[in-house]
């Protein structure tokens, strides 16, 4: 049986450090932020290697938009640039693509963009990378429960997408920041201090060793105790 995303891993990533990695080195915040882009580059190359099935990235929350308007403006740049630049290469890797989040509020040439690549990556199989732009999870919970005819865990957790296995936040932040509030409810969380720009192969495949080495007990015993 060819293997596909839903054998995978569900890691999250929180790609937090990129404006404090600019300033220790005198830099403004936006070569941070271009810096993150090569990492997010290589963390999409290295995950199904990984095991990763599923890589969901937190790129823009709804609270960016109070962030200086040339620092919004620039990262939208750069998620237009990756988007073009990178599209041939999901297809080849088969990688899907989708955004996660509001729509409404970015610029149409974007949404015309993340349309077409998802149009474009909707037959990969390898790995589906959601990105979240304009998003919030408690709106995100809001939305689904509006729209769902009778709300029942299975039917928010059908209409919300797949519960994270491993959620990873860089910079030596410990929060979740409203990011799937409730697709994390038995994610292993890591927290490390590497800042995103500095996020390596490496770092994803410890993080996922880390994983591997902790007891998911749901709630309930380890089977070593329950013998
Ligand atoms: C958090 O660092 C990072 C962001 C708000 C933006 C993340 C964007 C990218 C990694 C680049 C584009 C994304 C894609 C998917 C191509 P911060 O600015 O809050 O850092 P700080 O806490 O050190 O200020």
């Amino acid at each position: 049986m060819t293997s596909t995303f839903q054998d995978g891993l569900h890691a999250a990533i929180i790609m937090d450090g990129n404006g404090r990695w600019a300033t220790a080195r005198g830099l403004p915040r936006i070569a941070g932020h271009r810096r993150g882009a090569e990492s997010v580059r290589r963390a999409v190359e290295a995950a199904p290697s990984l095991g990763i099935g599923v890589l969901t990235l937190y790129a823009f929350s709804e609270d960016n938009w109070r962030r200086p308007p040339r620092e919004v403006s620039a990262l939208m740049r750069l998620l237009s640039r990756y988007l073009i630049d990178e599209c041939d290469r999901l297809i080849a890797n088969g990688v899907r693509l989708q955004a996660i989040g509001r729509r409404d509020r970015l610029s149409a040439p974007l949404v015309s963009l993340l349309e077409t690549v998802e149009r474009k990556t909707a037959h990969g199989k390898k790995l589906l990378l959601r990105i979240a732009i304009d998003y919030s999870s408690r709106q995100a919970i809001l939305d689904a429960a509006r729209n769902l005819k009778s709300v029942d865990e299975d039917a928010l957790s059908q209409a919300l997408g797949p519960d994270v296995d491993l959620l990873i936040r860089t910079s030596g932040e410990q929060r979740l920041s409203d990011f799937l509030l409730w697709e994390c409810a038995y994610a292993e969380m890591i927290f490390t201090p590497r800042m995103w720009p500095d996020f390596s192969k490496a770092d994803l495949a410890a993080a996922v060793e880390e994983y591997h080495r902790r007891d998911r007990r749901f709630g309930a015993v380890s089977a070593a105790q329950s013998a």
